[in-house]
């Protein structure tokens, strides 16, 4: 039995996704309800020099970040006003803290993303944000008024680790903000992509609560986001210095009444997720017989789960369209598909498209053309496997 990565409590298992390029499969801890994979690369392995993921790729996550700056950090800032951003990537919110003038450091592991935020003239540190740097960063910077981070608290195995480092480098009233694609949202909307070798945790309220018990922190405040197929916000001051909200409170209700502390809850998730491989896998092979040409949008993480865990290989989606230069010319993961530019894809005349970056679907919708008007049909994989009615988006 697999243990929890934090408590040390055995788990149940959820549902195993088969064998995969890198991760496999779920487990819950009916102890500290974390949802979490029982097996992850380490992370000196995952964001590495040629780590492909780039925050600017898209235009609703720069505008996001500029909010989340700006909202939360940037009108309560005085002149001595010390920002960290764990896991800052290509500088997208450095970049709105830059423009305020505000003091802050980038911290990333991943090489491709500093080497971009450099470029861009932002203040990064090439490594880790663990124990083993944060001597370091605490002489070299100084102690935070904020800690911040964006997607990448659930890429962490080691939470305890990480929070304690948190709490080394946090002034006393100080606030850490994180966020990371929220479990309410993968259940509601059987979105088992967010399953995949990163994301070693996906977050409910009650287990992020839960976790901070066993620290000198305490989650005081959520709130939810659209991003990345829906997102929470978690924010947590040093224990005593603030009250839990009257949102936060409500929202710990909501959870227990959803079952989010039950894995008779995940049972039925792991159910709707083999219901939801039948279908993609029952369309494909029906458009296949009859000679149509499927494609797919976005050579996302979360599409080397379904097709993985789907058995989608290059005979059933002949190639996935990316805007990413890092991405052209690879192929996807386990499954053999090749990834090329949008325009090859069109080339191809495509009967169907796959839309596997269904999170940025309306910003894709808006400015592609060819999604919105050429005759091609739009295959949704969240929340249901179905054929949109192009006129309805
Ligand atoms: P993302 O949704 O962030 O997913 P994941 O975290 O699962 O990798 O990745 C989006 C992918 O889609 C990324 O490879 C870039 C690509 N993309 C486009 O090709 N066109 C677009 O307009 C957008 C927004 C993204
Ligand atoms: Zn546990």
């Amino acid at each position: 039995m697999d243990l929890c990565r934090v408590c040390r409590e055995g788990t149940e298992l959820v549902i195993d996704l088969g064998l995969m390029p890198r991760a496999n499969a779920t487990v819950f801890c009916s102890n500290c309800y974390l949802f979490q994979l029982t097996e992850s690369p380490k992370p000196t392995e995952l964001f590495t020099a040629e780590y492909p993921f780039f925050t600017g790729m898209s235009k609703s996550m720069i505008e996001h970040f500029r909010e989340f700056a700006i909202s939360e950090v940037i009108e309560t800032a005085s002149s001595s006003t010390k920002v960290i951003e764990i896991g800052s990537n290509d500088g997208t919110f450095l970049k709105v803290l830059h423009e305020a003038g505000i003091t802050y450091l980038g911290i990333d592991p991943s090489e491709s993303a500093i080497k971009k935020a450099k470029s861009a003239g932002l203040n990064c540190f090439h490594g880790f944000f663990d124990l083993e740097n944060i001597n370091f960063l605490q002489s070299s910077f100084g102690m935070a008024d904020y800690v911040i981070g964006a997607n990448v608290v659930c890429h962490i195995p080691d939470l305890l680790d990480f929070f304690e480092a948190v709490s080394r480098i946090l002034k006393e009233d100080g606030t850490l903000i994180f966020e990371e694609p929220y479990l309410g949202d993968m259940l509601k909307l059987g979105s088992y992509d967010q399953i995949y070798d990163e994301h070693v945790f996906i977050f409910s309220v009650l287990a992020v609560d839960k976790i901070l018990e066993r620290t000198d922190l305490e989650l005081i405040d959520i709130k939810h986001q659209e991003t990345h197929g829906g997102s929470m916000r978690y924010i947590i001051k040093r224990r005593g210095v603030a009250g839990k909200s009257t949102q936060l409170q409500e929202m710990l209700k909501v959870e227990l009444e959803l079952g989010l502390d039950k894995m008779e809850t995940f049972i039925n998730f792991a159910e709707t997720c083999m219901g939801k491989r039948e279908a993609f896998s029952n369309l494909l092979h029906f458009l296949k017989s009859e000679k149509k040409i499927v494609v797919g949008y976005g050579a996302t993480s979360k599409s080397t789960t379904i097709l993985n865990f789907c058995n989608v290989d290059n005979s059933l989606i002949k190639a996935i369209g990316d805007s990413t230069p890092e991405k052209v010319g690879k192929f996807t993961p386990g499954t053999q598909i090749p990834i090329v530019t949008h325009e090859e894809v069109r080339s191809l005349n495509p009967d169907y498209i796959v839309m596997f970056a269904w999170n940025h679907f309306n910003e894709i919708v808006i400015k592609d053309k060819f999604i919105r008007d050429s005759g091609a049909k739009v295959i949704s994989i969240v929340p249901n496997i179905s054929i949109l009615d192009k006129s309805n988006v």
